[in-house]
C-alpha cells in the first residue's frame, strides 16, 4: 500500500493510548507477541554454544547455536519457579543453568539435571523441557516470535525489494548500543516515521540535508524516508522503519538497525546494532563518527519525546491534525496499531 491519496485530514492517535494499562496489555498480547521481532546480527551466534538474549514487551528470549548447529529459541524462563535463566546480552555456555536452583538445559532445551530435588516424588526430565520461540533469519539479521502470526516473509512486506540492491551481507556487525528514555514506545515511533520534525528538533543535521526534498511513503510492511545529503553527512539519505518496531538506516559503507522496545507503557529501551563494510583499523575513526552521530540524533528525539509522553499522561493534550505531506508514515503507523488492536 502507498498512501499517496489526497488527505483527508487524520488526527494524531488519541493521547490515552500512549499510557492505558489495559492498551499496553493488548499491544503486548496483540503485537509484541505475534509479531517477528528483530533479535541482532546471525554473527552473534555463530559458534556451538554462543547464545543471544533479548526482551521482547517483558517477556524474555534467547537463541542459542547448539553443539549440533542447529539454532534455537526459548523462553529465557526456567521451568521451575520461572527465574530468568541468561542475562540479556551474548554469551556463551555449555549448560544453560538456572541460577535460581541450578536446574542445568541443555542446548536442545532438553532438562539435564534438577539437583537435590529429590526422588519422592522423582522428576522426569522430559516433561519440562525449556519452552519453544520461533527464530527465522533474514539477509544475516535473526528474528524470533513468540506466537507469530505470519512467516517473518510475509510480515517484511515489501521490504526484501527495498534493500535488494544493499549490499547488507557484505557489512559485519561491529558495534552495539541500547539507549533507554522515559517515553511509550509509540511515542517514539510517531517521532521515527516523520522528518517533519527535523529543523525544529536537529539543527545540524537539518543543516546536513535537502530538507526540501524530504519524502516520506508508506509501503507494505515499512515507512520509507529520503532526503539528499549534503557534503559530510554520515548517513546516506535512506531510513527505514519496518512494522512493528523496527528501523534500518543507511550509512557511507554500512547501516544501522535497531530495535524500539517498550518495557511499560512509560519506558523504551532502543537497541542498536551497527554494521560496516570496512572493518580495518583505518576505518575506525568514519565507524565512530557514524555510531556517534546516530546515537547524537536520536538523544535529541528522546529529550522531546519524554516531554510530548508528559504531556499525554497529564492529559494535556487532545488529538492534533497530521500533516498530509510530511506525516503520512505516523498515520500508516498509528492505523497498522489500531488494526492489531482491533479498535
Ligand atoms: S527457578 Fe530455576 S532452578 Fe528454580
Ligand atoms: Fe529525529
Amino acid at each position: 500500500m502507498t498512501l499517496d491519496t489526497p488527505s483527508v485530514q487524520y488526527l494524531n492517535l488519541d493521547p490515552s493510548f500512549y499510557v492505558r494499562e489495559d492498551v499496553w496489555h493488548a499491544e503486548r498480547h496483540k503485537i509484541f507477541a505475534r509479531t517477528w521481532q528483530f533479535m541482532g546480527p546471525v554473527s552473534a551466534v555463530a559458534g556451538a554454544g554462543r547464545y543471544l538474549a533479548i526482551d521482547i514487551a517483558g517477556i524474555p528470549v534467547f537463541a542459542i547455536r547448539g553443539r549440533d548447529g542447529a539454532l534455537r529459541g526459548f523462553k529465557n524462563v526456567c521451568r521451575h519457579r520461572g527465574a530468568k535463566l541468561l542475562a540479556d546480552g551474548t554469551g556463551q555456555c555449555g549448560l544453560i543453568v538456572c541460577p535460581y536452583h541450578k536446574w542445568s538445559f541443555a542446548d536442545t532445551g532438553r532438562l539435564v539435571q534438577a539437583p537435590w530435588y529429590g526422588k519422592d516424588p522423582a522428576i522426569i526430565p522430559e516433561d519440562w523441557p525449556l519452552q519453544e520461540v520461533a527464530l527465522a533469519e533474514w539477509r544475516g539479521l535473526l528474528f524470533a516470535s513468540l506466537d507469530p502470526e505470519m512467516p517473518l516473509i510475509e510480515q517484511l512486506g515489501d521490504l526484501p525489494q527495498e534493500l535488494a540492491d544493499e549490499p547488507m551481507e557484505r557489512y559485519t556487525a561491529t558495534d552495539s548500543a541500547t539507549v533507554s528514555f522515559d517515553a511509550n514506545w509509540k511515542v517514539y515511533t510517531d517521532n521515527f516515521v516523520e522528518g517533519y520534525h527535523i529543523p525544529g528538533t536537529h539543527p545540524s543535521f537539518y543543516a546536513a540535508i535537502d530538507f526540501e526534498a524530504f519524502e516520506t511513503t508508506a509501503h507494505r510492511g515499512y515507512v520509507r524516508m529520503t532526503a539528499p545529503p549534503r557534503e559530510g553527512l554520515f548517513y546516506r539519505g535512506k531510513w527505514l522503519w519496518m512494522w512493528p518496531n523496527w528501523t534500518l538506516s543507511l550509512f557511507e559503507g554500512g547501516m544501522n538497525v535497531s530495535r524500539i522496545n517498550p518495557t511499560s507503557p512509560h519506558h523504551t529501551d532502543q537497541h542498536y546494532h551497527f554494521f560496516f563494510a570496512d572493518t580495518s583499523e583505518a576505518g575506525a575513526e568514519a565507524r565512530a563518527k557514524s555510531v556517534n552521530g546516530t546515537l547524537a540524533v536520536v538523544r535529541e528525539d528522546y529529550q522531546v519525546c519524554v516531554e510530548t509522553h508528559r504531556n499525554y499522561a497529564a492529559g494535556a493534550y487532545t488529538s492534533g491534525p497530521l500533516s498530509g505531506r510530511h506525516e503520512k508514515g505516523v498515520q500508516y503507523f498509528q492505523e497498522r496499531v489500531a488494526a492489531a488492536l482491533g479498535v
